[in-house]
Protein backbone atom coordinates (compact mmCIF):
# COMPACT_ATOMS: atom_id res chain seq x y z
CA UNK A 1 0.00 0.00 0.00
CA UNK A 2 1.16 3.66 -0.26
CA UNK A 3 2.87 5.18 1.86
CA UNK A 4 0.64 8.76 3.15
CA UNK A 5 2.13 11.86 3.56
CA UNK A 6 0.91 15.02 5.00
CA UNK A 7 2.34 18.15 4.78
CA UNK A 8 1.13 21.80 5.94
CA UNK A 9 2.74 24.86 4.64
CA UNK A 10 2.58 28.11 6.60
CA UNK A 11 4.64 31.46 4.95
CA UNK A 12 5.42 33.13 1.87
CA UNK A 13 5.48 31.62 -1.63
CA UNK A 14 8.55 30.55 -1.51
CA UNK A 15 7.62 27.81 0.75
CA UNK A 16 4.88 26.93 -1.35
CA UNK A 17 7.04 26.50 -3.95
CA UNK A 18 9.08 24.47 -1.20
CA UNK A 19 6.37 21.96 -0.21
CA UNK A 20 5.75 21.50 -4.13
CA UNK A 21 9.12 19.99 -4.52
CA UNK A 22 9.30 18.28 -1.25
CA UNK A 23 5.54 16.72 -2.63
CA UNK A 24 7.28 15.64 -5.92
CA UNK A 25 10.24 14.26 -4.66
CA UNK A 26 8.71 11.79 -2.02
CA UNK A 27 5.85 10.91 -4.94
CA UNK A 28 9.06 9.65 -6.64
CA UNK A 29 9.19 7.27 -3.70
CA UNK A 30 5.67 6.47 -3.98
CA UNK A 31 4.02 8.55 -1.67
CA UNK A 32 0.44 9.75 -1.99
CA UNK A 33 -1.25 12.84 -0.37
CA UNK A 34 -3.60 12.37 2.83
CA UNK A 35 -5.69 15.80 4.36
CA UNK A 36 -5.05 14.37 7.62
CA UNK A 37 -2.20 13.83 10.46
CA UNK A 38 -4.01 10.36 11.31
CA UNK A 39 -3.50 8.48 8.29
CA UNK A 40 -0.38 9.66 7.56
CA UNK A 41 3.17 7.48 7.35
CA UNK A 42 4.96 10.99 7.31
CA UNK A 43 3.87 14.72 8.87
CA UNK A 44 5.72 17.10 7.55
CA UNK A 45 5.70 21.14 8.59
CA UNK A 46 6.98 23.63 6.05
CA UNK A 47 7.13 26.84 8.49
CA UNK A 48 8.27 30.47 8.53
CA UNK A 49 9.87 32.55 11.12
CA UNK A 50 9.22 36.10 9.83
CA UNK A 51 7.02 36.64 13.09
CA UNK A 52 6.85 34.50 16.42
CA UNK A 53 3.58 34.06 15.66
CA UNK A 54 4.02 31.72 12.83
CA UNK A 55 6.67 29.71 14.90
CA UNK A 56 3.79 29.54 18.05
CA UNK A 57 1.59 27.59 15.30
CA UNK A 58 3.71 25.14 14.40
CA UNK A 59 5.22 24.39 17.68
CA UNK A 60 1.17 24.09 19.00
CA UNK A 61 0.61 21.64 15.96
CA UNK A 62 3.80 19.66 17.10
CA UNK A 63 2.23 19.88 20.63
CA UNK A 64 -1.35 18.25 19.33
CA UNK A 65 0.78 15.14 17.77
CA UNK A 66 2.36 14.23 20.83
CA UNK A 67 -0.65 11.45 21.71
CA UNK A 68 -0.60 10.34 18.53
CA UNK A 69 3.62 9.49 18.25
CA UNK A 70 2.80 7.44 21.45
CA UNK A 71 -0.17 5.04 20.02
CA UNK A 72 1.72 4.83 16.33
CA UNK A 73 5.81 5.11 17.01
CA UNK A 74 6.33 4.64 13.31
CA UNK A 75 5.10 7.85 12.12
CA UNK A 76 7.43 9.96 10.97
CA UNK A 77 7.26 13.93 12.22
CA UNK A 78 9.37 16.63 10.58
CA UNK A 79 9.89 20.17 10.78
CA UNK A 80 10.98 21.61 7.42
CA UNK A 81 12.05 25.41 6.71
CA UNK A 82 12.99 28.97 7.73
CA UNK A 83 12.26 27.16 11.54
CA UNK A 84 14.39 24.11 11.48
CA UNK A 85 17.33 26.27 10.34
CA UNK A 86 17.12 28.92 12.90
CA UNK A 87 15.78 26.68 15.99
CA UNK A 88 17.45 23.75 15.16
CA UNK A 89 18.09 21.20 17.79
CA UNK A 90 15.87 23.18 20.38
CA UNK A 91 13.05 21.99 18.43
CA UNK A 92 14.52 18.29 19.58
CA UNK A 93 13.77 19.73 22.77
CA UNK A 94 10.70 21.34 22.84
CA UNK A 95 9.09 18.51 20.71
CA UNK A 96 11.26 15.05 21.43
CA UNK A 97 9.65 13.34 19.11
CA UNK A 98 9.80 14.84 16.08
CA UNK A 99 12.19 12.89 13.97
CA UNK A 100 13.41 15.03 11.18
CA UNK A 101 14.65 18.99 10.68
CA UNK A 102 15.43 20.15 7.31
CA UNK A 103 16.67 23.41 6.87
CA UNK A 104 15.33 24.96 3.16
CA UNK A 105 18.90 24.27 1.72
CA UNK A 106 18.35 20.46 2.08
CA UNK A 107 14.72 19.86 1.13
CA UNK A 108 16.46 17.50 -1.78
CA UNK A 109 17.42 15.40 0.95
CA UNK A 110 14.17 14.93 2.65
CA UNK A 111 13.48 11.27 1.19
CA UNK A 112 16.74 10.06 2.03
CA UNK A 113 16.51 11.38 5.64
CA UNK A 114 13.24 9.89 5.91
CA UNK A 115 14.39 6.47 4.30
CA UNK A 116 17.28 6.78 6.97
CA UNK A 117 14.96 7.07 10.11
CA UNK A 118 12.61 4.19 8.69
CA UNK A 119 15.83 1.89 8.69
CA UNK A 120 16.46 2.22 12.33
CA UNK A 121 18.82 5.10 11.84
CA UNK A 122 17.06 7.34 14.73
CA UNK A 123 16.48 11.33 14.60
CA UNK A 124 17.92 13.56 11.54
CA UNK A 125 18.78 16.94 11.13
CA UNK A 126 20.26 18.54 8.32
CA UNK A 127 20.78 22.28 8.22
CA UNK A 128 23.08 25.03 6.37
CA UNK A 129 25.92 26.41 7.85
CA UNK A 130 24.76 30.09 9.60
CA UNK A 131 26.35 33.73 8.15
CA UNK A 132 29.17 33.53 9.68
CA UNK A 133 30.49 29.58 9.70
CA UNK A 134 32.38 29.90 6.67
CA UNK A 135 33.39 31.12 3.44
CA UNK A 136 30.86 32.87 1.41
CA UNK A 137 31.42 30.87 -0.83
CA UNK A 138 31.16 27.77 1.64
CA UNK A 139 28.20 29.07 3.05
CA UNK A 140 26.16 29.55 -0.53
CA UNK A 141 26.71 25.91 -1.35
CA UNK A 142 25.07 25.20 1.86
CA UNK A 143 21.93 26.94 0.79
CA UNK A 144 21.64 24.60 -2.33
CA UNK A 145 18.30 25.35 -4.55
CA UNK A 146 16.00 21.97 -5.76
CA UNK A 147 14.07 23.64 -8.14
CA UNK A 148 14.52 20.82 -11.63
CA UNK A 149 11.56 18.77 -9.68
CA UNK A 150 7.83 20.07 -10.29
CA UNK A 151 4.92 17.70 -9.49
CA UNK A 152 1.62 20.08 -11.52
CA UNK A 153 -0.91 17.99 -8.85
CA UNK A 154 0.76 20.11 -6.10
CA UNK A 155 0.07 23.65 -7.69
CA UNK A 156 -3.49 24.91 -6.69
CA UNK A 157 -3.66 25.14 -10.00
CA UNK A 158 -2.24 23.68 -13.57
CA UNK A 159 -2.52 27.29 -15.52
CA UNK A 160 0.14 29.05 -12.72
CA UNK A 161 3.21 27.97 -11.17
CA UNK A 162 6.25 29.70 -9.55
CA UNK A 163 9.68 30.01 -10.64
CA UNK A 164 12.54 31.04 -8.78
CA UNK A 165 14.70 32.83 -9.61
CA UNK A 166 16.87 34.06 -6.59
CA UNK A 167 17.12 32.46 -3.37
CA UNK A 168 18.50 34.05 -0.30
CA UNK A 169 18.84 37.68 0.69
CA UNK A 170 21.64 39.96 1.51
CA UNK A 171 20.07 43.34 2.28
CA UNK A 172 19.93 42.60 6.39
CA UNK A 173 16.93 44.82 7.33
CA UNK A 174 17.49 45.23 10.99
CA UNK A 175 13.94 43.40 12.08
CA UNK A 176 14.35 40.19 9.03
CA UNK A 177 15.22 36.68 9.78
CA UNK A 178 15.65 35.82 6.16
CA UNK A 179 18.78 36.80 5.62
CA UNK A 180 19.76 33.87 8.43
CA UNK A 181 17.48 31.41 7.52
CA UNK A 182 17.70 31.70 3.80
CA UNK A 183 21.03 33.03 3.16
CA UNK A 184 23.31 34.89 1.02
CA UNK A 185 21.30 36.46 -2.23
CA UNK A 186 22.01 34.10 -5.32
CA UNK A 187 20.69 34.45 -8.56
CA UNK A 188 19.71 31.14 -10.46
CA UNK A 189 21.34 30.71 -14.21
CA UNK A 190 18.78 32.34 -16.83
CA UNK A 191 19.08 29.10 -18.59
CA UNK A 192 17.92 26.82 -15.80
CA UNK A 193 14.93 29.99 -15.87
CA UNK A 194 14.00 29.64 -19.11
CA UNK A 195 14.40 25.78 -19.61
CA UNK A 196 12.00 25.40 -16.08
CA UNK A 197 9.58 27.53 -17.85
CA UNK A 198 9.35 26.42 -21.35
CA UNK A 199 8.93 23.34 -19.65
CA UNK A 200 5.93 24.44 -17.41
CA UNK A 201 4.07 26.51 -20.42
CA UNK A 202 4.33 23.17 -22.52
CA UNK A 203 2.41 21.57 -19.68
CA UNK A 204 -0.09 24.06 -19.98
CA UNK A 205 0.91 26.53 -17.80
CA UNK A 206 -0.33 30.33 -18.55
CA UNK A 207 1.05 32.19 -15.98
CA UNK A 208 4.23 31.83 -14.16
CA UNK A 209 5.06 34.21 -11.03
CA UNK A 210 8.89 34.72 -10.75
CA UNK A 211 10.04 34.52 -6.80
CA UNK A 212 12.57 36.24 -5.41
CA UNK A 213 13.37 38.47 -1.74
CA UNK A 214 13.91 40.84 -3.77
CA UNK A 215 13.18 39.82 -7.29
CA UNK A 216 14.53 42.75 -8.95
CA UNK A 217 17.60 42.55 -7.52
CA UNK A 218 18.45 39.35 -10.11
CA UNK A 219 21.36 39.57 -11.58
CA UNK A 220 23.55 37.08 -13.43
CA UNK A 221 26.97 37.31 -14.43
CA UNK A 222 28.78 34.96 -17.02
CA UNK A 223 32.25 36.29 -18.56
CA UNK A 224 31.76 39.39 -19.30
CA UNK A 225 27.84 39.40 -19.53
CA UNK A 226 25.46 40.26 -17.31
CA UNK A 227 21.60 39.42 -17.40
CA UNK A 228 19.72 41.50 -15.66
CA UNK A 229 15.85 41.09 -14.52
CA UNK A 230 14.54 43.03 -17.56
CA UNK A 231 16.90 40.98 -19.82
CA UNK A 232 15.26 37.70 -17.87
CA UNK A 233 11.13 39.13 -18.69
CA UNK A 234 12.05 39.85 -22.25
CA UNK A 235 13.76 36.24 -22.51
CA UNK A 236 10.63 34.44 -21.02
CA UNK A 237 8.09 36.78 -22.88
CA UNK A 238 9.09 34.98 -26.20
CA UNK A 239 7.56 31.16 -24.42
CA UNK A 240 5.00 30.44 -26.69
CA UNK A 241 1.79 29.93 -24.36
CA UNK A 242 2.52 32.09 -21.52
CA UNK A 243 0.49 34.48 -21.60
CA UNK A 244 1.33 36.55 -17.69
CA UNK A 245 4.76 37.28 -16.08
CA UNK A 246 4.31 38.09 -12.66
CA UNK A 247 7.20 38.75 -9.81
CA UNK A 248 7.42 38.80 -6.44
CA UNK A 249 9.20 40.86 -3.67
CA UNK A 250 10.48 44.00 -5.12
CA UNK A 251 13.27 45.76 -3.26
CA UNK A 252 12.48 49.91 -3.31
CA UNK A 253 16.19 51.22 -4.35
CA UNK A 254 16.31 48.46 -7.03
CA UNK A 255 13.45 49.70 -9.30
CA UNK A 256 15.62 50.72 -12.05
CA UNK A 257 14.06 52.18 -14.92
CA UNK A 258 15.22 49.20 -17.36
CA UNK A 259 13.11 47.21 -15.09
CA UNK A 260 10.12 49.58 -15.70
CA UNK A 261 10.46 50.18 -19.33
CA UNK A 262 10.15 46.16 -19.54
CA UNK A 263 7.16 46.15 -17.88
CA UNK A 264 5.59 48.79 -19.77
CA UNK A 265 6.57 47.37 -23.08
CA UNK A 266 6.16 43.55 -22.58
CA UNK A 267 2.42 42.68 -22.86
CA UNK A 268 2.82 39.43 -21.19
CA UNK A 269 4.43 41.43 -17.93
CA UNK A 270 1.74 41.68 -15.60
CA UNK A 271 1.01 45.77 -14.30
CA UNK A 272 1.49 44.95 -10.87
CA UNK A 273 4.45 45.71 -8.71
CA UNK A 274 4.61 44.90 -4.97
CA UNK A 275 7.38 47.16 -3.66
CA UNK A 276 6.91 47.26 0.57
CA UNK A 277 7.55 50.33 2.08
CA UNK A 278 7.66 49.26 5.40
CA UNK A 279 7.70 52.95 6.91
CA UNK A 280 6.65 56.20 6.00
CA UNK A 281 9.24 57.77 8.68
CA UNK A 282 12.74 58.53 7.81
CA UNK A 283 13.94 57.69 11.31
CA UNK A 284 11.89 54.24 11.37
CA UNK A 285 13.28 53.52 8.14
CA UNK A 286 16.97 54.46 9.40
CA UNK A 287 16.69 52.12 12.22
CA UNK A 288 15.18 49.32 9.80
CA UNK A 289 18.45 49.47 7.81
CA UNK A 290 15.87 49.48 4.67
CA UNK A 291 19.02 51.35 2.72
CA UNK A 292 16.16 54.22 1.42
CA UNK A 293 14.71 57.47 2.82
CA UNK A 294 11.12 58.44 1.97
CA UNK A 295 12.35 61.22 -0.51
CA UNK A 296 14.07 57.77 -2.34
CA UNK A 297 10.90 56.02 -2.70
CA UNK A 298 8.32 59.10 -3.71
CA UNK A 299 10.78 59.56 -6.43
CA UNK A 300 10.37 55.88 -6.97
CA UNK A 301 6.67 55.45 -7.24
CA UNK A 302 6.80 58.84 -9.08
CA UNK A 303 8.98 56.95 -11.60
CA UNK A 304 6.50 53.71 -11.87
CA UNK A 305 3.29 56.28 -12.09
CA UNK A 306 5.39 57.73 -15.10
CA UNK A 307 6.48 54.92 -16.95
CA UNK A 308 3.71 52.23 -16.43
CA UNK A 309 0.99 54.57 -15.77
CA UNK A 310 -1.62 51.91 -15.38
CA UNK A 311 0.31 49.63 -12.83
CA UNK A 312 -1.02 48.32 -9.53
CA UNK A 313 1.47 49.13 -6.89
CA UNK A 314 1.15 46.87 -3.18
CA UNK A 315 3.25 47.25 -0.35
CA UNK A 316 4.21 45.97 2.92
CA UNK A 317 4.47 47.59 6.13
CA UNK A 318 5.48 47.26 9.77
CA UNK A 319 3.63 48.87 12.66
CA UNK A 320 5.12 49.45 15.78
CA UNK A 321 8.86 48.73 15.18
CA UNK A 322 11.18 49.66 18.11
CA UNK A 323 11.02 53.67 18.76
CA UNK A 324 8.20 54.08 16.50
CA UNK A 325 6.36 57.20 17.50
CA UNK A 326 2.76 58.51 16.92
CA UNK A 327 4.57 61.08 14.59
CA UNK A 328 6.74 58.22 13.01
CA UNK A 329 3.01 56.34 12.36
CA UNK A 330 0.99 59.43 11.25
CA UNK A 331 3.82 59.35 8.45
CA UNK A 332 3.10 56.54 7.31
CA UNK A 333 -0.48 56.56 7.70
CA UNK A 334 0.37 60.22 5.24
CA UNK A 335 2.40 57.96 2.79
CA UNK A 336 -0.77 55.28 2.37
CA UNK A 337 -3.09 57.93 2.27
CA UNK A 338 -0.69 60.04 -0.42
CA UNK A 339 0.10 56.63 -2.74
CA UNK A 340 -2.98 54.77 -3.17
CA UNK A 341 -1.77 51.68 -2.99
CA UNK A 342 -3.99 48.98 -4.30
CA UNK A 343 -3.38 46.76 -0.83
CA UNK A 344 -1.00 47.00 1.97
CA UNK A 345 0.12 44.27 3.68
CA UNK A 346 -0.14 45.22 7.61
CA UNK A 347 2.43 43.36 10.53
CA UNK A 348 3.07 44.04 14.12
CA UNK A 349 6.35 44.12 14.25
CA UNK A 350 7.49 40.95 15.88
CA UNK A 351 11.01 40.85 17.58
CA UNK A 352 13.01 38.01 15.82
CA UNK A 353 15.52 37.03 18.20
CA UNK A 354 18.98 36.85 16.12
CA UNK A 355 18.04 39.75 14.22
CA UNK A 356 20.33 43.04 14.26
CA UNK A 357 17.11 45.09 15.65
CA UNK A 358 16.88 42.50 18.48
CA UNK A 359 20.59 43.04 19.44
CA UNK A 360 20.32 46.74 19.07
CA UNK A 361 17.03 48.18 19.81
CA UNK A 362 14.54 47.08 22.94
CA UNK A 363 10.87 46.35 21.02
CA UNK A 364 9.11 48.98 23.08
CA UNK A 365 5.64 49.84 21.49
CA UNK A 366 3.48 48.42 23.65
CA UNK A 367 1.11 45.77 22.29
CA UNK A 368 -1.90 47.56 22.62
CA UNK A 369 -0.41 50.66 20.37
CA UNK A 370 0.66 48.11 17.97
CA UNK A 371 -2.62 46.81 17.05
CA UNK A 372 -4.12 49.73 17.22
CA UNK A 373 -1.68 51.45 14.45
CA UNK A 374 -2.54 47.87 12.45
CA UNK A 375 -6.16 48.40 13.04
CA UNK A 376 -5.84 52.47 11.81
CA UNK A 377 -3.62 51.44 8.71
CA UNK A 378 -5.49 48.08 7.68
CA UNK A 379 -9.12 50.43 7.90
CA UNK A 380 -7.51 53.82 5.89
CA UNK A 381 -5.74 51.08 2.94
CA UNK A 382 -9.34 49.21 2.83
CA UNK A 383 -11.53 52.20 2.40
CA UNK A 384 -8.64 53.69 -0.20
CA UNK A 385 -8.80 49.87 -2.10
CA UNK A 386 -12.55 50.24 -1.90
CA UNK A 387 -13.21 53.43 -3.87
CA UNK A 388 -10.47 52.75 -6.14
CA UNK A 389 -12.46 49.71 -6.98
CA UNK A 390 -15.33 51.57 -7.69
CA UNK A 391 -14.28 52.60 -11.25
CA UNK A 392 -14.01 49.19 -12.88
CA UNK A 393 -17.63 48.90 -12.19
CA UNK A 394 -19.60 49.07 -15.29
CA UNK A 395 -16.03 48.11 -17.19
CA UNK A 396 -14.66 44.95 -18.72
CA UNK A 397 -11.31 43.41 -17.58
CA UNK A 398 -9.54 40.40 -18.72
CA UNK A 399 -9.13 37.66 -16.32
CA UNK A 400 -6.78 34.35 -16.58
CA UNK A 401 -9.65 32.07 -14.54
CA UNK A 402 -7.91 30.35 -12.41
CA UNK A 403 -10.31 27.45 -10.30
CA UNK A 404 -13.15 27.59 -7.92
CA UNK A 405 -13.89 30.62 -5.51
CA UNK A 406 -13.66 30.52 -2.07
CA UNK A 407 -17.34 30.65 -1.45
CA UNK A 408 -17.71 27.55 -3.52
CA UNK A 409 -15.19 25.56 -1.80
CA UNK A 410 -17.12 26.90 1.28
CA UNK A 411 -20.02 25.75 -0.37
CA UNK A 412 -19.22 22.36 -0.82
CA UNK A 413 -20.04 23.19 -4.69
CA UNK A 414 -16.88 23.18 -5.77
CA UNK A 415 -16.66 20.19 -7.92
CA UNK A 416 -20.22 20.89 -9.84
CA UNK A 417 -20.16 22.38 -13.34
CA UNK A 418 -21.83 25.52 -12.90
CA UNK A 419 -19.84 27.15 -10.55
CA UNK A 420 -18.52 30.60 -8.83
CA UNK A 421 -15.15 30.79 -10.11
CA UNK A 422 -12.15 33.28 -8.99
CA UNK A 423 -9.12 34.66 -11.48
CA UNK A 424 -7.32 37.51 -11.44
CA UNK A 425 -6.90 41.08 -14.24
CA UNK A 426 -3.25 41.76 -15.44
CA UNK A 427 -3.32 44.13 -12.91
CA UNK A 428 -3.65 41.19 -9.84
CA UNK A 429 -7.04 42.26 -9.03
CA UNK A 430 -9.10 39.53 -8.16
CA UNK A 431 -12.37 38.55 -10.28
CA UNK A 432 -15.28 36.26 -8.59
CA UNK A 433 -18.57 35.05 -11.58
CA UNK A 434 -20.09 32.38 -12.07
CA UNK A 435 -19.31 29.99 -14.95
CA UNK A 436 -18.64 26.49 -15.98
CA UNK A 437 -15.73 24.31 -15.01
CA UNK A 438 -14.65 24.30 -18.81
CA UNK A 439 -13.30 28.06 -18.30
CA UNK A 440 -10.45 27.22 -15.85
CA UNK A 441 -7.50 28.01 -17.29
CA UNK A 442 -8.81 30.13 -20.22
CA UNK A 443 -8.42 34.23 -20.44
CA UNK A 444 -11.83 35.61 -21.04
CA UNK A 445 -13.23 38.87 -20.34
CA UNK A 446 -15.94 39.88 -17.85
CA UNK A 447 -18.53 42.67 -17.23
CA UNK A 448 -17.77 43.81 -13.65
CA UNK A 449 -20.78 44.99 -12.08
CA UNK A 450 -20.01 45.02 -8.11
CA UNK A 451 -16.64 45.69 -6.42
CA UNK A 452 -15.74 45.87 -2.86
CA UNK A 453 -11.75 46.57 -1.31
CA UNK A 454 -10.29 43.36 -2.17
CA UNK A 455 -12.73 41.71 -5.27
CA UNK A 456 -14.43 42.70 -8.25
CA UNK A 457 -17.81 40.55 -8.69
CA UNK A 458 -18.54 40.44 -12.85
CA UNK A 459 -20.66 38.25 -15.13
CA UNK A 460 -19.00 36.55 -18.30
CA UNK A 461 -19.00 38.54 -21.66
CA UNK A 462 -20.25 35.71 -24.22
CA UNK A 463 -20.68 38.31 -27.15
CA UNK A 464 -17.29 38.74 -29.47
CA UNK A 465 -15.60 42.03 -27.78
CA UNK A 466 -12.45 43.42 -29.57
CA UNK A 467 -9.59 44.26 -27.58
CA UNK A 468 -10.22 47.94 -27.96
CA UNK A 469 -12.85 47.64 -25.36
CA UNK A 470 -10.73 46.43 -22.49
CA UNK A 471 -10.17 50.06 -21.60
CA UNK A 472 -8.84 50.11 -17.95
CA UNK A 473 -5.73 47.82 -19.12
CA UNK A 474 -6.78 45.58 -15.52
N1 LIG B 1 8.00 41.56 12.26
C1 LIG B 1 6.90 41.90 11.55
N2 LIG B 1 6.86 41.87 10.20
C2 LIG B 1 7.97 41.46 9.56
N3 LIG B 1 8.24 41.33 8.23
C3 LIG B 1 9.50 40.87 8.10
N4 LIG B 1 10.07 40.71 9.31
C4 LIG B 1 9.14 41.08 10.23
C5 LIG B 1 9.12 41.15 11.65
N5 LIG B 1 10.21 40.82 12.38
C6 LIG B 1 7.27 41.68 7.20
C7 LIG B 1 7.83 42.73 6.22
C8 LIG B 1 8.06 41.93 4.98
C9 LIG B 1 6.97 40.89 5.07
C10 LIG B 1 7.15 39.69 4.24
O1 LIG B 1 6.97 40.54 6.44
O2 LIG B 1 6.82 43.71 6.01
O3 LIG B 1 7.96 42.72 3.80
FE1 LIG C 1 14.08 40.67 4.87
FE2 LIG C 1 14.87 43.09 4.06
FE3 LIG C 1 15.75 40.88 2.77
FE4 LIG C 1 13.19 41.64 2.52
S1 LIG C 1 14.99 42.82 1.85
S2 LIG C 1 13.93 39.53 2.92
S3 LIG C 1 12.73 42.47 4.55
S4 LIG C 1 16.18 41.46 4.89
Amino acid sequence: MAKKLYIETVGCQMNVLDSELVVASLRKQGYELTDNTTDADTILFNTCSVRQHAEDKIYSALGRLKNAKQTHPHKVIGVLGCMAQKDQRLIFERAPYVDLIVGPGQLHQVPDLIAGIEAGGGPQMEVSLGRKEGSRQQIERSHESFDPLRDAAMRPTPYQAYVRIMIGCDKFCTYCIVPSVRGPEQSRPPSEILIEAQKLASEGCKEIILLGQTVNSYRYKEGDRTTRMSDLLVSLSEIDGLERIKFVTNYPKDMTDDLLTAVRDLPKCAKYLHVPAQSGSNSVLERMKRGYSIEDYREMMERIRSIVPDAAVTSDFIVGFCGETEDDFQLTCKLVHEQRFKNSFIFKYSERPGTRGADLFPDDVPEEVKKRRNNELLAMQNVISEVDNQPFIGRQVEVLIEGPSKASERQGTADSEQLQLTGRTMCDRIVVFDGNRRQIGQTLPIAIYDANAHTLFGAVVTQHVGPELFSLGA
